[in-house]
């Protein structure tokens, strides 16, 4: 895995020079950098290895999904929305560029990592726009902002059991499972199984950073323990506690291991993501 985060930052690094000089791309550059764990784009070169495409061809798609988690953290950390001053182990976006650089910075990152699919040389036209609208659409208001949007709305009060499923999906779900269906629609293959194992990943994601928000340690999470608290959100501990929230993270995996037994690749290049995550304490 350490081979290919080093890919994706030197993808990451080559895509960003092309851009004017500027506060906003310094902003968006500074964002991008840090301890990111780089989940996404590994969950897409996994599944592209395991359904026996050349990752390299497309490094660069990899990076768009990274710039367009990353625009989601700077704005989820804005004032407007969850007002942290940490991220990626050092200061917000916000906190060392100001508001206004910083939401330039996500809407810079959204828009390029756009244009960025449009530029690549290895796929055609068709290829391209099922990318560009799953991305879109995962990422948008069916999506992520659709999620954001249900978080921020609920807060100081506590949602249902179905209302933080759906909330989760959307808010993170939606770009996990999206990672592993472009890699599917790149190799030609049905995706609605691999999108499916995405959002089973992307809930258990989403469940065990609730957990980390109340027993994580700042040093190693790189971002406030006691965010979700301080803005009383609806979150799995605060709704069924941590016991029952690890639970629900360990029938999740079991689904989870099951498509990997049925999909994954002898080399378990999912599976080799997949555990990463199940063990993750940041
Ligand atoms: C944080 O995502 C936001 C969530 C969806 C939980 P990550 O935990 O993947 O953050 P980075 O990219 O490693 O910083
Ligand atoms: C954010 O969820 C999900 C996004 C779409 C960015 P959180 O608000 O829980 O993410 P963290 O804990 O700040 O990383
Ligand atoms: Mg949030
Ligand atoms: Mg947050
Ligand atoms: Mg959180």
């Amino acid at each position: 895995m350490e081979n290919y985060i080093a890919e994706i930052n030197q993808n990451l690094n080559i895509l960003m020079n092309k851009l004017p000089d500027s506060a906003v791309k310094e902003a968006m550059v500074y964002a991008l950098n840090g301890k990111g764990k780089r989940i996404r784009p590994l969950i897409f070169i996994a599944t592209l290895n395991s359904l026996g495409v050349d990752y390299r061809k497309y490094l660069d798609i990899a990076c768009s999904i990274e710039m367009i988690h990353t625009y989601s953290l700077i704005h989820d950390d804005l004032p407007g929305m969850d007002n942290d001053d940490y991220r990626r182990g050092r200061l917000t976006c916000h906190k060392v560029y100001g508001e206004s650089i910083a939401i330039l910075a996500g809407d810079s990152l959204l828009n390029e990592a756009c244009r960025i699919i449009i530029a690549n040389s290895h796929l055609n036209a068709t290829v391209k726009l099922e990318l560009i609208d799953s991305l879109y659409h995962a990422s948008g208001i069916n999506g992520m902002i659709l999620g954001q949007e249900i978080d921020i709305l609920n807060e100081n009060s506590l949602v249902n059991i179905d209302i933080l499923n759906n909330m989760h999906k959307l808010k993170t779900g939606a770009l996990i499972a999206v990672s592993f269906k472009m890699a599917a629609l790149i190799a030609n293959v049905d995706y609605v199984p691999y999108q499916q194992a995405g959002y089973d990943l992307g809930l258990a994601f989403q469940i065990q950073d609730d957990i980390l928000d109340v027993v994580g340690q700042f040093e190693k999470l790189g971002k406030p323990v006691g965010s979700d608290i301080d803005n009383n959100k609806s979150t799995y501990v605060s709704l069924m506690g941590i016991e029952k929230s690890r639970k629900k993270i360990d029938e999740l995996f079991d689904r989870i291991d099951q498509f990997t037994t049925n999909f994954d690749s002898p080399e378990k290049d999912i599976e080799a993501i997949v555990n990463l995550i199940k063990g993750r304490d940041h």
